[in-house]
């Protein structure tokens, strides 16, 4: 569904991502591991356009991403939560889930009814300011926005960083729900070893920039994760 083709990206004069090939499978959910600072974000940056690539090339469903603008690539059924969600503090529940519905190529501008049904939490609160959340509730409210638009990739960043862990433990029955029910595709950087382990099909690892093992969850060895992912 999405594949990631050679990327080369640099800060600067930083080299970041180095000869990054990566294929996420259609109807699976594909975990990308790795250290901090390994360019783990900045790969999803690049596929979301927030920062431009090198050299290398992004296809969704085949079509060509690098030329296309941010939005022209949430339009094609991208959606992504970012790391540190990124909401709205100000805005309400529900305009911070508005954000996300011009993005929407068949018109519909009404929140779907299936964020709520996931996502109990975000009916309840819909006139509260996103600020005054707890963190657990913005990361709900982070993949709620990227719902909107009715994608058939979800991309997340590191969703259980800094949140408890029995709002982290809903947040991967949502994603399993998602996957398993929706058929939506998921994309997850994940640092959390267990939540890789329960909720992922496949695996990447990168490190220093460079994609260094990959395969089915059931070979993500002990060796592997002394390797590359222990500090
Ligand atoms: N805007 C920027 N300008 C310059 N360098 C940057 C910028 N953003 C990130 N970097 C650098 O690029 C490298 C990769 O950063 P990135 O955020 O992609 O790592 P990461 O794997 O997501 O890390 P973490 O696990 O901490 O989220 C790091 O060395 C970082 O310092
Ligand atoms: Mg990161």
């Amino acid at each position: 569904m999405l594949s990631v083709e050679k990327l080369d990206q640099y800060y600067g004069e930083s080299h970041i991502l180095r000869d990054l090939s990566l294929e996420v499978p259609a109807g699976r959910c594909t975990c990308v591991m790795g250290r901090n600072g390994v360019g783990k974000t900045t790969l999803l940056k690049t596929i979301m356009g927030e920062v431009g690539a090198r050299a290398g090339e992004i296809r969704f469903d085949g079509q060509a991403l690098l030329k296309q603008r941010p939005e022209a690539r949430a339009g094609l059924g991208i959606g992504y939560v970012p790391q540190g969600r990124q909401i709205f503090a100000t805005l309400s529940v529900e305009e911070n889930l508005r954000i996300g519905l011009p993005a929407r190529r068949d018109r519909v501008r009404r929140i779907p009814e299936r964020i709520y049904e996931l996502f109990p939490v975000l009916r309840e609160m819909r006139y509260r300011r996103g600020g005054d959340l707890s963190g657990g509730q913005q990361q709900q409210l982070a993949i709620g926005r990227a719902l909107v638009l009715d994608p058939r990739l979800l991309i997340l960043d590191e969703p259980g960083e800094g949140i408890q862990p029995n709002i982290v433990a809903q947040i991967g029955e949502v994603i399993r729900r998602l996957n398993r029910e929706d058929g939506l595709t998921v994309l997850l950087v994940e640092q959390k070893l267990p939540f890789a382990r329960k909720y992922a099909d496949n695996f990447a690892i990168m490190d220093r920039g460079q994609k260094v093992a990959e395969g089915d969850i059931s070979e993500l060895s002990d060796d592997l994760i002394k390797r590359h992912l222990t500090v």
